[in-house]
């Protein structure tokens, strides 16, 4: 059983055109000069923002994904951006179902389903992201909602390719409300998730996936969360708008790891 990476990710969600991009960036590589290779770090900004950040992020340890795709190769689809576009454009990483892309934009588990698809079959690792609303985990349903999204957002994806799949728990309630899961509930869900990974897969191929955490993840509450034993890392929201707290976040990823 190989040793889960830990994955510190950047969601810049709507926020930093190109030049703030570069600013974001630059101050982040002076702050991070040098990476443990023990943590993958990644950085999402906006789609027009990517070309700016694979330029300045050339040589240097932090890779970059997109937030988004869509699934067809390319055609009428007005405003659309294909999975091919976001290789070509430097990325390696997509995040798939954001709560916030499920709730505005309507994204349905299989529409998740196959844009994860897509992003496996042109090799950029999915983020594919998962989690309860709070009246859901008030009525004690969290548990079922997530594993049907889980179970659905991985149809058809063989036990090899999910081994190129992170799956993001984010607790809706946790999103930008200050609001952060507690250690014990996150790596509740995260074992949770686990085991219906187990079940649509095997134990082993359960135990090597990544499962990282997203919800008011910041320096102040990341090392309790991080030294869960089944949080591989975070998807981080706005903590990851300041080049200060972002490289924070990652010096406690290398701490821990
Ligand atoms: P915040 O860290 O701002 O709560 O956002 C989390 C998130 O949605 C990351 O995808």
């Amino acid at each position: 059983m190989g040793k889960r990476q830990f994955l510190i990710a950047g969601n810049w969600k709507m926020n930093g055109g190109p030049y703030q991009a570069a600013e974001l960036l630059d101050g982040l590589k002076e702050k991070k000069k040098n990476i443990s290779e023990d943590v993958d770090v990644v950085v999402c900004p906006p789609f027009v923002s990517l070309g700016m950040a694979v330029q300045h992020l050339h040589n240097s340890d932090i890779q970059v994904g997109a937030q988004d795709l869509y699934f067809e190769n390319n055609g009428a689809y007005t405003g659309e951006i294909s999975a091919a576009m976001l290789v070509e454009s430097g990325c390696n990483y997509v995040i798939i179902g954001h709560s916030e892309r499920r709730r505005y934009f309507a994204e349905t588990d299989d529409l998740v389903n196959k844009k994860a698809k897509k992003a496996i079959t042109e090799k950029i690792i999915p983020i594919v992201c998962v989690g309860e609303s709070l009246d859901e985990r008030k009525n004690n349903t969290h548990f079922n909602i997530v594993s049907d999204q889980v179970k659905k957002a991985l149809k058809d994806i063989s036990d090899t390719e999910i081994l190129d799949v992170v799956i993001a728990y984010e607790p809706i309630w946790a999103i930008g409300t200050g609001e952060t899961a507690t250690p014990a509930q996150a790596q509740q869900m995260h074992v949770h998730i686990r085991s219906r990974l187990a079940e649509l897969y095997d134990d082993e191929t359960a135990s090597a996936i990544g499962i990282i955490y997203g919800g008011s993840m910041k320096p102040a509450n990341a090392e309790e969360l991080l030294t869960q034993p089944d949080v591989d890392g975070g998807l981080i929201g706005g903590a990851s708008l300041e080049a200060e707290s972002f490289a924070e976040l990652i010096t406690i990823a290398e701490n821990i790891s």
